[in-house]
C-alpha cells in the first residue's frame, strides 16, 4: 500500500515538471534553406532554433514527446514547419514562439490525443494542419485568436464533434477538413465564426453525421464546396440552401429520400449524391426535372423508378438517366 502511494506522489511529480518549461531532447531536424536547396541536418538541443531565415523544417522520426512553453523558438522566417511521427502526445500552451508568418503548421503521425487551448495563441500562420494524430478532445478556444488562420485540417482524428465556439477572433478561417473522423451530428450554428467574405469550402467527408441541426450553417456566406460523402443522412436542413449559393454539393454514399425544395432555387453548380439507395422516386424526379432545366453537373444513385401513367421505367445511373418501356403484367400474360 505505501509502495503504491509512493508511485502516485512520484507519477504527479513527473507530470507536474513536463508542464513547466521542458528542455527538448537532442534532436537532428531536416532544414531546407529555400524551397529548391538540398536538405542539411540541423542540431537541435534544448529548443527548437534557427540559426537563418528558411524555408522547411522537418522534424521526423525521432523522439519528442512533450512541447512545452517556448520549446519552438523562432525568430528568423521559415515557411513551414512540419513535426511528424516523433511520439508527441503533448503540446503545452504558448509551445510556439514564433515571431514570422508561418505558411503552415503541419503535425502529424503522433500519438496527440488533445489540443488544448492555448497551444497556437501567439502563432502567426496561414495554415494549421493536425491530420493523422489521434485527436478526440479540442478545447473551444484552440484555435481562437489566430487571425492569419485560414486553412485548418484535421482529418484521420478522432474527433466526436465541432464546436461553435471554435475561432473566436479568427475570422479568416475558409476551409475546414475534418473527414475520416468520429462526427455523429452538426450542431447549430456550428461554422459561425468562419470567413464572411469569401467562399468557404467544408470537407466533412467520412464520419458517421447522421443529424444535421436545422440552424448548423447559421450565418455563413456562399459555400463554394460541401462533401458530406459517407455519412449516415437521410436529409438534409431546409435552410442550408436559404440566403446562400452552395456551388458544389457531395453527398454521395449516405441514406437520403429526398432533397428540401430550397436546393432547387440555390444555385447550385454541380450535385452528386451516387450510392444513396434509399431515395424517393418522386423526389428523383424532381431532381431530374430541375438539372434538365438548369445547367448542372449531377450524378445520381443507381435507381430505377417506374412510371406508370407513361409506362416507361426511368432508369438513374451515374450521370445519365434512360427511359424503357414498362412489360405490364398484362403483356408478360400474353406472351406466356
Ligand atoms: C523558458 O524558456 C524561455 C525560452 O527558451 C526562456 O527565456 C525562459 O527563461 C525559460 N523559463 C524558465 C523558468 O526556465
Ligand atoms: C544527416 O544525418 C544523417 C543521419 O544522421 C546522415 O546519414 C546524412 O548523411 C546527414 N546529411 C548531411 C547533409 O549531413
Ligand atoms: C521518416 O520515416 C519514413 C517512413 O519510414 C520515411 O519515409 C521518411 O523518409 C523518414 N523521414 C525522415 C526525414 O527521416
Ligand atoms: C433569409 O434572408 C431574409 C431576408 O434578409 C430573412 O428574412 C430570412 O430570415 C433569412 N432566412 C434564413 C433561413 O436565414
Ligand atoms: C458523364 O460522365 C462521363 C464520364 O464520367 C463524362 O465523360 C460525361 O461528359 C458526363 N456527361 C455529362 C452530361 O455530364
Amino acid at each position: 500500500m505505501y509502495t503504491a502511494l509512493l508511485i502516485l506522489v512520484v507519477t504527479c511529480g513527473v507530470s507536474f515538471l513536463s508542464a513547466q518549461n521542458c528542455s527538448v531532447p537532442s534532436l537532428t531536424g531536416t532544414l531546407y534553406q529555400k524551397v529548391d536547396s538540398e536538405p542539411q541536418n540541423l542540431t537541435i538541443e534544448g529548443s527548437i532554433q534557427l540559426e537563418d531565415d528558411s524555408f522547411y523544417l522537418l522534424i521526423a522520426n525521432q523522439s519528442l514527446p512533450h512541447l512545452c512553453r517556448n520549446s519552438v523558438n523562432i525568430q528568423y522566417e521559415l515557411y513551414v514547419l512540419q513535426i511528424r511521427n516523433v511520439g508527441l502526445a503533448d503540446i503545452q500552451p504558448r509551445a510556439f514562439n514564433i515571431t514570422p508568418t508561418l505558411g503552415l503548421l503541419k503535425i502529424s503521425y503522433n500519438p496527440l490525443t488533445s489540443l488544448k487551448k492555448g497551444v497556437f495563441q501567439g502563432l502567426r500562420v496561414k495554415e494549421i494542419d493536425c491530420s493523422n494524430n489521434f485527436i478526440s478532445s479540442i478545447d473551444e478556444e484552440a484555435f481562437d485568436g489566430i487571425p492569419t488562420l485560414e486553412v485548418l485540417r484535421l482529418s484521420y482524428n478522432a474527433i466526436k464533434q465541432v464546436s461553435p465556439e471554435w475561432f473566436k477572433n479568427s475570422p479568416n478561417v475558409y476551409k475546414l477538413s475534418i473527414i475520416f473522423n468520429e462526427l455523429t451530428s452538426l450542431p447549430a450554428r456550428a461554422f459561425q465564426n468562419m470567413a464572411k467574405d469569401r467562399p468557404v469550402k467544408l470537407r466533412l467527408s467520412a464520419n458517421r453525421i447522421q443529424d444535421i441541426d436545422d440552424d448548423a450553417f447559421f450565418s455563413m456566406g456562399n459555400i463554394e464546396i460541401l462533401r458530406l460523402n459517407g455519412n449516415k443522412l437521410a436529409t438534409l436542413p431546409e435552410n442550408l440552401f436559404v440566403n446562400r449559393t452552395i456551388r458544389h454539393l457531395e453527398i454521395n454514399t449516405n441514406k437520403l429520400l429526398c432533397f428540401p425544395d430550397t436546393l432547387f432555387h440555390s444555385g447550385v453548380a454541380s450535385l452528386a449524391f451516387l450510392d444513396n439507395p434509399t431515395f424517393k422516386c418522386p423526389c428523383l424526379e424532381k431532381v431530374r426535372h430541375f438539372v434538365e432545366t438548369q445547367n448542372i453537373y449531377i450524378w445520381y444513385p443507381a435507381i430505377i423508378c417506374e412510371d406508370r401513367a407513361r409506362e416507361v421505367n426511368i432508369v438513374f445511373n451515374h450521370n445519365k438517366t434512360y427511359e424503357l418501356p414498362l412489360i405490364l403484367p398484362s403483356t408478360e400474360a400474353t406472351l406466356g
